[in-house]
């Protein structure tokens, strides 16, 4: 029906845009997109994205400054106007337009995302790219039911929201932090991490060809120096913000004393705490989709184990015999398990932690891998003996490395899970539904997951305690931050 206008469950009538004439189409060198364009970066400085599992360049990306940090918050305040004004169901329209679009775009997308990312086509495919367009349907349903879901309350929005992603999930984290924003009737400046803007253009492109009005939604590309300017712009009315809990530390410290509101999505270091009465296998499964999944860069990632000591030989066992089978390399092959680490930077920071894990006497255990000669890899990697005072006990590697502990107890393992500065997510293993209530109401974790590990859904809440930061995204809690009453 492309070009027909095509009756929607009689709500309204939905044209497919014309396509983009860029579809499928990396550029060889990207702009700023500010009020609607692409522009060129103030100083015309430009810096490679390159697809780290080969090392090769796929585009320049304009670095921005202040000032065109303050051209896009001045597009997004001019937008704000009309934006706000707009009905609740029209701005649902748009929101339910950008999720179509990111559906029949998926495929470009999730190649684009793994080119870029080095993350395996299997976990872009299947899960980044459907839950990008699922965070737009969901948030795109309660544009027009703000007054029922905070009932007697008139919901407003707050304004002009900057946003500031990290590289583990470009497009994913893109659509958690513009779609509730935009569904409340804010207007956006978001910036992607610099190894990783390519599909977050590839999302202002689409935003171009759905009619999005300009300035709503403005992409400023750059490094810290470029978040910083966005955190520190006076017209910004909100900051939200996931990455390392160093940088929320900064940004918190730069908007003291403002009226600037913030939401921060920080580090962790999740347990798993598998008991004997677990299904072993299972359980195994779930250790390795916890650890391995996106080569561990991961915050909410199970990366201390906990397994409880009558069963730690069967279960090392059989860990290391399945992570022999872990396929490491290509992350455009169907097959791959484990990808490529995202940067140079971050595999140096990941061996730096395998060297301390060894010299501190934890015993390493990796599978023989072909690793390819270009690029950046790190094989899947288990630490047996280490106890709580381990560097890699203590600290997010952000990487395939797995801690194993073990525990005698219930009370112990849940004195040790939360001997920890950060809280964002745990994991518990077991038969009974009494140890799963005891420990998901003791565990200091945002999320805690039973039976199950790395599960998303844009209906439940995520979010951290502690050092793990505040503010809650998806669910209803997730658009708490984008309204004033
Ligand atoms: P980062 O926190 O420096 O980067 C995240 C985002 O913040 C990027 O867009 C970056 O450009 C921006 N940024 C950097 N400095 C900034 C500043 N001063 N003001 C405003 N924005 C700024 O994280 P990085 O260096 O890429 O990774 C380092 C470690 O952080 C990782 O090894 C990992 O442990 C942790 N991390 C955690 C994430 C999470 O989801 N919890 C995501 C990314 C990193
Ligand atoms: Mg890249």
């Amino acid at each position: 029906m492309a070009g027909k206008e095509k009756k929607e469950s009689g709500l309204w009538e939905y044209s497919p845009a014309p396509e983009s004439a860029s579809i499928g189409k990396i550029a060889p060198k990207y702009g700023l997109f500010i009020d609607g364009k692409f522009i060129a970066p103030a100083k015309g400085r430009y810096f490679p994205s390159i697809n780290p599992a080969t090392e090769a360049k796929l585009s320049m990306i304009a670095e921005a400054d202040a000032a065109d940090v303050d051209k896009a918050v001045k597009a997004a305040r001019k937008a704000f106007g009309s934006w706000s004004r707009l009905s609740a169901s029209e701005r649902g329209k748009y929101l339910y337009r950008i999720a179509r679009m990111i559906q029949e775009r998926a495929r470009e997308f999730a190649v684009i995302e793994t080119l870029d990312g080095g993350k395996p086509i299997r976990e872009s495919r299947d899960i980044d790219i459907p839950l990008a367009a699922a965070h737009f349907f969901y948030y795109a349903g309660w544009a027009d039911k703000l007054e029922y879901a905070f009932p007697n309350r008139k919901p407003k929005p707050i304004g002009v929201a900057g946003q500031i992603i990290p590289w583990n999930f470009p497009l994913l984290m893109a659509a958690w932090k513009i779609a509730p924003a935009l569904a409340a009737g804010n207007t956006v400046v978001l910036k992607p991490a610099e190894t990783t803007s390519l599909t977050a253009l590839k999302l202002a492109e689409l935003f171009s060809d759905c009619g999005l009005p300009p300035g709503v939604v403005n992409i400023v590309t750059g490094a810290g120096a470029t978040g910083a300017a966005l955190v520190n712009h006076k017209g910004i009315d909100k900051i939200a913000f996931t990455g390392s809990t160093d940088v929320g530390k900064i940004i918190q410290k730069a908007i003291a004393g403002t009226t600037k509101k913030s939401t921060l999505e920080l580090g962790g270091k999740a347990a798993n705490i598998i008991f004997e009465d677990a299904t072993i296998d299972q359980a195994v499964e779930g250790i390795v989709n916890g650890i391995y999944f996106n080569q561990g860069h991961v915050c909410c990632a199970g990366s201390r184990l906990f397994v409880q000591e009558s069963i730690h030989e069967e279960v090392v066992r059989k860990l290391k015999h399945r992570i022999k089978s872990l396929r490491v390399g290509d992350p455009m092959d169907k097959n791959t398990d484990v990808g490529a680490i995202n940067s140079k930077a971050q595999l140096e920071t990941i061996q730096k932690y395998v060297r301390l894990g060894k010299e501190e006497g934890a015993e390493i255990f990796q599978p023989s891998c072909n690793l390819p000669d270009k690029g950046f890899w790190c094989p899947p990697t288990l630490f047996t003996n280490v106890s709580q005072s381990h560097t890699i006990a203590r600290e997010e590697i952000f990487g395939p490395v797995l801690a194993i502990q073990t525990f005698r107890t219930e009370a112990e393992v849940i004195a040790k899970a939360n001997n920890t500065p950060f809280g964002l997510s745990a994991g518990v293993w077991t038969d009974k539904g009494s140890k799963i209530f005891n420990l998901t109401s003791k565990l200091r974790a945002g999320v805690v997951w039973a039976n199950t590990y790395n599960k998303f859904d844009p209906v439940s809440p995520f979010g951290g305690y502690k050092e793990s930061g505040f503010g809650r995204e998806g669910g209803l809690h997730g658009i708490l931050p984008y309204v004033q009453f």
